[in-house]
């Protein structure tokens, strides 16, 4: 009973109440509880970050110091889930498919996954999922190469340990340039929240059902396997090695506005100005050359943002550099392979994703059913077979 409305893809349709991110689309800003993306990003960590989302505050000198001991108390994976699991997979699959099965199959590894109204086993799953991303992620590269699996070295920060999963290859450890480092975290901060994206969405959706977060949470990352979504950055470094050369730009500008195809890493559904974490992710990028030498694209990407910007399709459309502009390249300049990228964004979404699903628990949200307008045939009698 009552009315309804059709709202295709759920663009007008407010599904939650939330208190996480703030987000203002014609102004390009973006905070989480409250606090400007641009200061978490310059004075704060991943880690820290990942608290406030959960817990809508920062935490205090005590609180975030038992909070990241307990993160890196999780970070192994039962060694099941590597030999047995992992390594079933095809040598050559790719690591966001490995990594959306890995994470539903660590529900069946913790049978307090299903007390999800159990406010301590609630806690536990939620720090072993954030926990356990990079060991994964950094499995799945590992695997995908041909190269053995790295243990996590828990002397290390949050970020340092999953440079060192992913490319150490001799003993003692694996020492990554502080900058690098920083680089990574500043990422991670960038990608933890994005209030009502695809993948929260799917994540709020399975959550309502009350599936385990580990379900979940495989849900959200496979609609982060979608090109329209985490495949994004992907996409753009391959526009980018496809246009070739600054000069090519123009030419390629105009065949867009032809309606062949999209500038990849522009536009968004939400904003109507420039993405607040692109500006960033195009700051980092510098720091990140510094250390590894400029990515070639780079000056491709400049000059394409700069035809772009100056250019009536795109002012009056009110596109912009989004998120995946700059970050694909920061990616391949630092080695990771594209299709590491969905995995990369995915490691710090977790943090978001647990964030909304906890929220939607506390608010004792009804399931996910929405209606349909019908569009299909009237009634009509079987017809058997043979008489088809
Ligand atoms: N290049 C060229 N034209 C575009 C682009 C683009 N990247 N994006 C939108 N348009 C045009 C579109 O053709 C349409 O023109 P017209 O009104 O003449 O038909 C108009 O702008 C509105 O587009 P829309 O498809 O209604 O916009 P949307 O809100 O449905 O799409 C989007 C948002 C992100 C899917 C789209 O902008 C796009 O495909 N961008 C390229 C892919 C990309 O960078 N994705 C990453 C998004 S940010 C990361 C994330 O949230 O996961």
């Amino acid at each position: 009973p009552g009315i309804w409305f059709l709202d295709p893809a759920l663009v007008t349709t407010a599904m939650s109440e939330s208190s996480i991110s703030y987000l203002d689309g014609e102004a390009g800003i973006l905070r989480y509880r409250g606090y400007p993306i641009e200061q978490l990003a310059e004075k704060s960590t991943y880690l820290e970050v990942a608290y406030l989302l959960l817990n809508g505050e920062l935490p205090t000198e005590d609180q975030l110091s038992s909070w990241v001991g307990e993160v890196t108390h999780h970070t192994f994976i039962h060694e099941n889930v590597r030999k047995r699991f992992l390594e079933g997979f095809h040598y050559d699959a790719h690591p966001m498919g490995i990594l959306v099965s890995a994470v539903a199959a660590l529900s069946t590894f913790y049978l307090d996954a299903k007390e999800i109204f159990d406010p301590e086993a609630r806690h536990r799953q939620i720090v072993r999922l954030i926990a356990k991303m990079p060991t994964l992620a950094a499995a799945a590269y590992r695997f995908s190469q041909g190269m053995p699996f790295v243990y996590p070295d828990n002397a290390l920060s949050f970020p340092e340990n999953f440079l060192s999963m992913m490319w150490k290859i001799a003993e003692p450890r694996y020492e990554a340039d502080p900058r690098l480092i920083r680089a990574v975290d500043v990422l991670f901060i960038l990608h933890a929240d994005h209030e009502q994206n695809c993948s929260t969405t799917a994540m709020r959706v399975v959550g309502s059902a009350h599936s385990d977060p580990y379900s979940s949470a495989a849900a959200a990352c496979a609609a982060l396997y979608g090109p329209r979504h985490g495949g994004a950055n992907e996409a753009v470094v391959k526009m980018l090695t496809e246009i070739g050369s600054m000069e090519n730009v123009p030419d390629f500008v105009r065949s867009v506005k032809e309606g062949h195809g999209r500038l990849q890493g522009f536009g968004h559904r939400v904003y109507k100005n420039y993405d607040p974490r692109a500006k960033i992710i195009k700051n980092v990028a510098y720091d990140v050359f510094d250390v590894t030498g400029k990515n070639p694209l780079l000056d491709i990407a400049l000059k394409l943002e700069e035809v772009a910007l100056s250019d009536e399709y795109f002012i009056s459309r009110k596109l912009y550099p989004n998120v995946d502009f700059y970050s694909g390249l920061i990616y391949q300049a630092m080695g990771f392979p594209v299709d590491m990228f969905p995995v990369l964004f995915a490691i710090p979404r977790m943090s978001g994703w647990l964030a909304h699903w906890q929220e939607l628990l506390d608010q004792d949200a009804k399931i996910a059913r929405p209606r349909q307008r019908y569009v299909g045939a009237e009634l009509r009698d079987f017809v058997p077979i043979a008489d088809r």
